[in-house]
């Protein structure tokens, strides 16, 4: 019995060895069989590796910009369009002082007064189709009025009753004091909030972060060849006088991207990209006190007076001399909550999709590609989720990364969704999957019945922002040949939104590399007739906290104007 057991002991562990030494020996080929248990292992292995060998971070000259002027010289109109953006864009910084300003001496919402600004007339009288202005001051910690600006102020005109809310125009007058503009688009109660996002002090910090600091957060690629791996850093520029680079410059773009060589293997190793984490410790303790919580992010500006008005039933449009347009087009309201629904105010009439049917029936025999990062993964997510024949199709790709697919067989609804190429700040993006959304889009045949949706935004606010023109300038590129070529394909444009904001969230994604982005992005595709579902007001506007992923309301305000476009309501013939 006992020789018995010993017996087949042995039996077996030489069965367990030759087996072993067949999977370490076939490593390979076992991948493709068996997919799971090796991924496992190797994700073990990375593992281990990243817990025990620290990442070799390198060391940045903090004296220059770096990002911008990599990757391909721009041409001359190229240059042209760059400086009228970063000049579009330009933000009115503190004046140069001799000693940098303390605490008490910047912007402080608590010691700040908005006040609603009698009419034109000088009455307390508002019609629906008036404009509503209101009045900030700023003050200081010590309670002296401010008398620069640069403050980022956020405003919106709401009423709880009706549900409704609208996105005030916020005017620097760059002495402390600012306007804020409303167009008044329905009848009853209405009152006034506004915020303080961040100080002119903070903006300073946060510009001088994206200028100086690219490096604040990190990527890092596995590269692994038979039994041996290494991880090292990888960004959109690396200093290369500290170790030897891989280059991974997109051949048909110019978009750099660069890794540390690993010491043992060669660049073509290279089996994954993944963020690697957020540098700590950017801005001195004088700095930090910019950037409280409760304190001076996104904080309530008091009213003086009453923040309430009610509105009247529209006048007889006799005398139509207040214009509501504010200066820049860009500041004008793109749409309001009425009832909680989202109504646009340009030419397009939004459709209400309340029914899975409704969604089929739109989309079908139409093949939708989403493009970005994960604020338009969130459509996806609805969409599949909304229409219950739409059935995800499992490609055994990574959660939250992707790509995904879904397919609705009795529709005849492909839909796609696959995330941008580097900067991708995901967990782990294979690198076959690591593409560059110009290069997919001129892989795709287009046409009347294909859907392009693009959200590219929340993970280029650590550069400078001629990193994303340059992106953008590549993809709009490819959008243009895309059209020429194949006209009647509709691409569609999700813009970024508002998010929560604590201090660690503000120097890495704040609003304002956001609010900024989204300039720049609304500039370059202006002439092109693109559609663009403004989810910068449809968070702003709204009465439910800012998120970065906007809470399934929004989403679904969202998912009607995409379908707005895609189905827009059939013109009634004229008589
Ligand atoms: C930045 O600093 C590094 C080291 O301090 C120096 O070698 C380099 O020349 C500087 N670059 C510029 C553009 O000033
Ligand atoms: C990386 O490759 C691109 C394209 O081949 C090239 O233009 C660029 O100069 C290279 N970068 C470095 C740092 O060598
Ligand atoms: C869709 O739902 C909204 C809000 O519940 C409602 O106001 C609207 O009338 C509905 N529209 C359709 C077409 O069902």
């Amino acid at each position: 019995m006992c020789r018995n057991l010993s017996k087949y002991a042995l039996i077996f562990l030489f069965l367990a060895l030759s087996g072993l030494i067949f999977l370490l020996r076939n490593i390979h080929t076992v991948e493709n069989w068996n997919c799971h248990t090796v991924s496992t292992l190797y994700q073990l292995q990375s593992r281990i590796q990243s817990s025990l060998v620290p990442l070799n971070l390198p060391t940045f000259h903090h004296n220059r910009t770096f990002c911008a002027h990599l990757g391909q010289k721009p041409s001359p109109e190229e240059e042209l369009e760059e400086r009228y953006l970063l000049d579009f864009i330009a933000w009115p910084g503190p004046p140069p002082h001799s000693t940098p300003p303390t605490l008490l001496q910047t912007s402080d919402p608590v010691h700040s007064l908005f006040a609603i600004l009698p009419t034109k007339k000088g009455g307390r009288e508002w019609h629906v189709g008036d404009q509503l202005e209101v009045l900030i001051q700023m003050h200081d910690f010590h309670g002296r009025p401010k008398r620069y600006g640069g403050d980022f102020l956020l405003a919106r005109l709401h009423s709880p009753e009706l549900g409704a809310g609208v996105a005030g125009s916020v005017v620097d007058h760059r002495n402390g004091f600012y306007s804020a503009l409303f167009p008044l688009l329905w009848m009853g109660p209405a009152q006034v909030e506004v915020k303080l996002v961040h100080s002119s002090e903070a903006i300073a910090v946060l510009r001088r972060l994206r200028e100086e600091r690219p490096d604040r957060v990190f990527f890092k690629s596995l590269f692994r060849q038979g039994f041996m791996s290494e991880t090292t850093v990888c960004n959109m520029c690396l200093p290369s006088d500290q170790q030897p680079l891989c280059n991974y410059t997109d051949l048909y773009t110019g978009e750099p991207w660069y890794c540390y060589k690993p010491k043992r293997l060669s660049c073509d190793t290279r089996v994954n990209h993944a963020k690697g984490g957020y540098l700590k410790h950017l801005i001195t303790n004088k700095e930090a006190l910019l950037f409280q919580s409760g304190v001076n992010i996104k904080v309530h500006i008091q009213p003086s007076g009453s923040n309430k008005i009610t509105v009247l039933a529209p006048k007889d449009k006799v005398e139509e001399e207040s214009s509501m347009k504010p200066e820049t087009f860009d500041l004008a309201p793109s749409g309001y909550y009425y009832e909680d629904s989202w109504r646009p105010l340009g030419q397009i009439k939004i459709r209400r999709f309340n029914q899975s049917s409704a969604v089929a029936q739109c989309l079908k025999n139409k093949v939708i590609n989403m493009y970005g990062d994960s604020t338009v993964r969130q459509w996806f997510e609805y969409l599949i989720a909304f229409v219950p024949e739409l059935k995800e199709f499992n490609l055994h790709s990574p959660k939250n990364v992707g790509p995904f697919m879904a397919v609705d067989s009795t529709h005849n609804i492909l839909l796609r969704y696959r995330c941008h190429g580097p900067p991708i700040r995901f967990s782990t993006v294979t690198s076959s999957e690591l593409r560059y959304i110009s290069n997919e889009l001129d892989g795709l045949a287009g046409g009347p019945n294909t859907v392009v949706v693009l959200s590219i935004w929340a993970h280029f606010s650590t550069f400078p922002v001629e990193v994303y023109i340059r992106r953008l300038r590549h993809i709009r590129r490819a959008v243009v040949r895309l059209l020429d070529r194949a006209p009647g394909t509709l691409v569609v444009i999700r813009s970024a939104n508002l998010q929560a904001l604590d201090q660690e969230v503000s120097l890495y994604n704040s609003d304002w590399y956001s609010l900024q982005i989204n300039k720049v992005l609304r500039a370059m595709f202006k002439g092109l007739n693109i559609p663009v579902v403004d989810a910068w007001q449809m968070s702003l506007a709204h009465h439910l906290p800012h998120d970065l992923h906007p809470p399934p309301v929004i989403v679904k305000n969202m998912i009607d104007m995409l379908l707005s476009y895609v189905c827009p309501e059939k013109k009634k013939r004229q008589k």
